[in-house]
């Protein structure tokens, strides 16, 4: 090795270089101020943390059919975020925005589209159309290859823990009163599965049309 790259004393670049543990902690500083610099600015954002006008959080009955919809894996084959391009918002309508999602612990933006992307699919059907096809979606599309969700007419929806979900997607900004959580499962009693997917299924993106 030669001496020619030797600059001297203190933090020379071949000091950096050649010492892994030096070499780590540095990327990390980078990686991390790199990091805060993009990540910080979009918790002050009012455009990713303000709800979108209008926007409600969900009813009891729609809390557990997303609950159902998380349990059973819809997302691996729906997305539910309309991407800024012109053939999607044709397709599906207007593009989703951040403050779509506020009350959505965990989101549901996804990007597997097996299926159709759901983010606006609220009202384009009737309930009854959803039940049919959710019971089996060959009925109404012969040639889907969506899997057939029969069980969930006749499982009775558990109301037992809907209080403290509730009041957890409170803590994290949903704005539930305490009468809202106390008559909660009052709200839900006879219902299935099914009708409380459905009514999930119902209001998704019908805040911005
Ligand atoms: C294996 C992939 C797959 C899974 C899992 C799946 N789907 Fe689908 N889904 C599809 C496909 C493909 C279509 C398009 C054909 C059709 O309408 O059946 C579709 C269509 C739909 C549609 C109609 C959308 C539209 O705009 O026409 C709804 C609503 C829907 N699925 C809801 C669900 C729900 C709720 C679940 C979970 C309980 C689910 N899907 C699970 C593949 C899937």
């Amino acid at each position: 090795m030669s001496d020619n790259n030797k600059t001297g004393s203190g933090l020379s670049h071949e000091k950096i270089e050649t010492s892994n543990f030096l070499m780590i902690v540095l990327i990390l500083l980078v990686l991390l101020f790199g990091g805060l610099v993009e990540i910080v600015p979009l918790f002050f954002q009012k455009s990713t943390t303000e709800p979108i006008p209008g926007l409600k959080p969900y009813t009891a009955l729609q809390v557990l059919g997303r609950d159902i919809y998380v349990r059973e894996g819809c997302y691996n084959c729906h997305s539910q975020m309309i991407r800024p391009f012109r053939a999607e918002t044709l397709r599906y309508g207007p593009y989703s925005v951040a403050g779509e999602s506020v009350y959505d612990h965990p989101f549901q933006w996804g990007s597997k589209r097996t299926g159709p992307d759901l983010a606006r699919v609220g009202g384009k059907y009737s309930d009854e159309w959803h039940r049919i096809h959710l019971v089996n979606p060959r009925d109404v599309v012969p040639e889907s290859n969506m899997p057939a969700y029969s069980w969930l007419e006749k499982s009775p929806v558990d109301a037992d823990s809907l209080a403290v979900h509730m009041k957890g997607l409170r803590t994290l900004g949903a704005p539930y009163s305490d009468e809202e959580i106390a008559k909660a499962s009052d709200d839900v009693k006879g219902k299935n599965e099914l009708d409380a997917v459905i009514a999930y299924l119902q209001v998704l993106g019908i805040h911005r049309k």
